[in-house]
């Protein structure tokens, strides 16, 4: 049996390194880990009142967190947290009451960043988020990718040490899941 894993694309711009790293996950996830991304850009802003007939971008989000296994972020750090977008998906999937979708959600946070922290205040935002809205978050390892333009060979691949690493990450991702959901 394999864990289909949302991948959250914390970035919009089509250079985003954010995607280029979601990119490259898929070549090195465990084959117990089916990659899917569920796009985020779209979300209206989570408004309550709009609940009554939920826009069509919600249900569509909602759905696609409902059926993932797990969700991963890739996120880059804005303000020293995280793109609004990333919390309003959170937000959005969260409600109604009752319908917190997050609860015992499996989640891994990958950070980055142009800088040398590689997000680490962004990532503990999210990580915040996260238990406050009920969603389980893999402690270790921590991933904060710093100096992120360094990461890749140009425009090419990404280099093979940081590929290494995040191959060992979502191994223990799987581990992880499955701590939670056993086969
Ligand atoms: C609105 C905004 C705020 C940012 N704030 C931070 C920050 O607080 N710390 C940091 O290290 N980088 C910050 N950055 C830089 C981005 O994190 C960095 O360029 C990142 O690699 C961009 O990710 P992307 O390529 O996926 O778009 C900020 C960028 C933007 C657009």
């Amino acid at each position: 049996m394999t864990y289909k894993v949302g991948v959250v694309v914390g970035s919009l711009r089509a250079a985003s390194y954010s995607r280029r790293i979601a990119n490259t996950l898929g070549s090195l996830a465990p084959a117990g880990l089916v990659l899917n991304e569920i796009a985020i850009g779209d979300l209206p802003i989570y408004n309550g009142d709009l609940e009554a007939e939920a826009p069509a971008p919600w249900q569509r989000l909602r759905n696609d967190i409902q059926t993932s296994d797990a969700v991963l972020f890739v996120v880059p750090e804005y303000n020293r947290s995280i793109p609004g977008g990333v919390k309003n998906a959170i937000d959005v999937a969260s409600k109604p009451n009752g319908k917190n979708l997050w609860v015992g959600k499996p989640t891994l946070v990958m950070a980055q960043s142009a800088g040398p922290l590689g997000g680490l205040a962004g990532s503990f935002a999210l990580k915040q988020t996260l238990a406050g809205s009920g969603a389980i978050t893999l402690p270790h390892p921590e991933v904060y990718l710093g100096r992120v333009a360094t990461l890749f060979d140009g425009d090419g691949p990404m280099v093979p040490d940081t590929q290494e690493f995040l191959r060992g990450v979502l191994a223990g991702f799987e581990t992880f899941i499955a701590r939670f959901m056993p086969r």
